[in-house]
């Protein structure tokens, strides 16, 4: 089958791989028919996560089929359409029974990472049973894509960290996929306020389209005091810090309210100054989180009902054959205006069997 394989920093190819086998009772394999690219595997391919070893098939995003299942597996049986989560979880460990998933003691993310991802035409998940989600009747699958990941990310580490309220302001500092995700999820509790800042015309643009009520850019170093002006001199009660760098969290440290959230969702690769001689008597909370995914059967059905439109997210479509022009797009976002780009694993090439009917 063909696969996208880390081979070391910086070196990415389209390879021929041998088609995954089940290893564990609880694994499936899922032929996938839709992927796409994350953020994190444009870290990796920096050589940032260390967890990844070199020949590891990237991608933790996708949905598909169930080609095959272990005997283990009682929720699913060949044939039927699945969303894959890009967090694996037991169900079972101290971890998954408080709902951390990702803390999950043999899963987590380890997709894409640990182990062999999506950007595949087959992948193999562990713990099939609790890491993968039936597809309704009639979905739209690739709307359904953005639930592997960018969805649950935003809602869970920003928005339900962040506590955004009835009535309260929040700023969402970057608008990339993840801060656009939390744009769209910030709105079920229908704030009067969302401030969402980047350095990118285009995705500021893009935010207004989604919902935001003013937009920053922040390329002049300006941005906490349009902040404050915006928000009459207060600053907000939730800082979504959804970038990953010092400048955007110290952002979120000049512009959050007395008794407000900085909810940090960016990845960091270096060490950050946490301002207390500013804070200590502003009554702040500072949340972090690596996404779990719990959220996932719930966003599922505000899809269903079109109370979020998830689709406005994908910007290009390729083949999985067209992989490295789909990395390359995706890389290029400020030129080429790509958020998320869904990528067709068709099996023309594979040498694979379809999908066994029945069970
Ligand atoms: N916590 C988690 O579980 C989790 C899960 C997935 C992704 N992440 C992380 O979330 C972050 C966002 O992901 P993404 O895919 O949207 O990333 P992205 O790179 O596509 O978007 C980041 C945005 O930040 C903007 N930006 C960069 N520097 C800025 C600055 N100084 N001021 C304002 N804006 C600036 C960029 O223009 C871009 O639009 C990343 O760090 C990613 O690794 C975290
Ligand atoms: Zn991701
Ligand atoms: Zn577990």
């Amino acid at each position: 089958m063909q696969a996208l394989v880390y081979n070391g920093p910086h070196q990415k190819a389209l390879e021929d791989r041998p088609k995954p086998v089940t290893q564990a009772p609880t694994d499936a394999i899922v032929r996938i028919t839709k992927t796409t690219i994350c953020g994190t595997d444009l870290h990796i391919l920096k050589g940032d996560v260390a967890t990844c070893a070199p020949g590891t098939i990237l991608g933790h995003e996708g949905v598909g089929v169930i080609d095959a299942v272990g005997a283990g597996v009682t929720r699913f049986k060949p044939g039927d359409r699945v969303l894959i989560s890009c967090i694996s979880a037991c169900g079972r460990c101290e971890y998954c029974r408080k709902g951390m998933y990702s803390h999950c003691t043999t899963g987590g993310w380890i997709l894409g990472n640990r182990i062999d991802g999506t950007q595949a035409e087959y992948v193999r998940i562990p713990h099939a049973d609790t890491s993968l989600y039936p597809i309704p009747e009639g979905a739209d699958e690739e709307a359904l894509v953005m639930l592997s990941d960018i969805l649950p990310t935003g809602f869970e580490c920003g928005v339900l960290n962040g506590k955004v309220e009835v009535g309260g302001s929040v700023a969402i500092v970057g608008a990339g996929p993840i801060g656009l995700a939390a744009l769209l999820t910030a709105q079920f509790y229908s704030p009067s306020q969302i401030i969402v800042i980047d350095l990118d015309d285009n995705r500021l643009a893009v935010s207004l389209r989604f919902g935001a009520t003013a937009t920053v850019n922040s390329t002049d170093g300006g941005a906490a005091e349009q902040v404050m002006k915006l928000t009459g001199g207060r600053g907000v009660d939730t800082a979504i810090e959804a970038v990953g760098i010092p400048a955007t969290f110290e952002l979120c440290q000049d512009i959050v309210a007395a008794g407000g959230t900085i909810a940090n969702v960016g990845v960091h690769g270096v060490k950050v100054d946490l301002h207390l001689e500013r804070l200590w008597s502003h009554n702040v909370t500072i949340t972090t989180r690596l996404v779990d995914t719990v959220s996932i059967p719930m966003l599922l059905k505000t899809l269903q009902v079109g109370r979020i439109d998830a689709k406005q997210l994908i910007t290009h479509r390729f083949k999985l054959a067209e992989i490295l022009q789909a990395y390359e797009t995706f890389s290029t976002a400020a030129d080429t205006k790509a958020l998320k780009v869904i990528i067709e694993a068709d099996q023309r090439s594979a040498g694979g069997t379809p999908p066994t009917a029945g069970a």
